[in-house]
């Protein structure tokens, strides 16, 4: 099973970005992502899933999934009782098994980047797991998810170190210091994203929630 899991995450990343490719290779992933994702240990759902009951009291916020893949995140905000929740991803094939979950009340095929195709300022908070890492949604997705929410809003993200370190998230984050575009209100621990692989080299993750100013 998790060499299933490492063979998938080796496609993935050897994407290296290029749009069609990963989209296809999720679409494809679909079927057997969540039985590998859950047998992975991976702790940034749960993570993120404990900061939003922390800093979204109200259950009834309007919450976007952004890269909601197959509904992960959707289904453990729906059983801490989180009831309007929305997703996007640009994977057909990831959409379609969020979709049969029944966890979300709107789905959208569409892309996190420097501007997303919904109304600004519409979100009480946007999550966004596994999702803002290197050749997935870039640094100024950062931009696109503020855009989205409504100030005071809350934006819960998992940023692996990879994508921190050489990717253009460092710079990113420190502009939007600068700018106080946002206000930090807290971060994980760095962890291994699949901790039950063996592979030492593998993926670390941070999770981050933030206030939009
Ligand atoms: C590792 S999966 C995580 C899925 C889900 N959030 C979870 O935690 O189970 C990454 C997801 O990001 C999506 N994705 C890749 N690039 C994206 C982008 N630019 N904008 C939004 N989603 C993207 C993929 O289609 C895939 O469903």
């Amino acid at each position: 099973m998790l060499e299933d899991l490492e063979t998938w995450l080796e496609r993935v990343y050897q994407a290296d970005g290029e749009r069609s490719t990963l989209d296809a290779l999720y679409d494809e992933w679909a079927q057997d992502y969540d039985q590998q994702l859950w047998a992975s240990g991976n702790p940034y759902i749960a993570i993120a899933t404990g900061y939003a009951c922390r800093h979204i009291p109200d259950y009834g916020a309007r919450i976007l999934d952004a890269g909601c893949g197959t509904g992960n995140m959707g289904q453990l905000l729906h059983q801490a009782g989180y009831r309007n929740l929305e997703g996007l991803d640009p994977s057909s094939g990831m959409l379609a098994v969020a979709e049969r979950k029944g966890f979300y009340q709107q789905l959208y095929p569409l892309y996190l980047g420097a501007e997303v195709d919904l109304p600004d300022e519409s979100y009480g908070a946007v999550v966004a797991a596994g999702v803002l890492t290197h050749g997935h949604a870039p640094p100024e997705s950062l931009d696109g998810i503020l855009k989205l929410t409504r100030r005071d809003g809350i934006i819960i993200f998992s940023l692996s170190q990879i994508a921190y370190d050489d990717y253009g998230f460092r710079q990113k984050m420190d502009e939007l210091d600068a700018a106080a575009a946002w206000q930090r209100l807290d971060q994980s621990r760095l962890f291994r994203t699949y901790p039950f692989s063996d592979r030492e080299d593998g993926l670390r993750h941070w999770v981050l929630a933030c206030r939009k100013c």
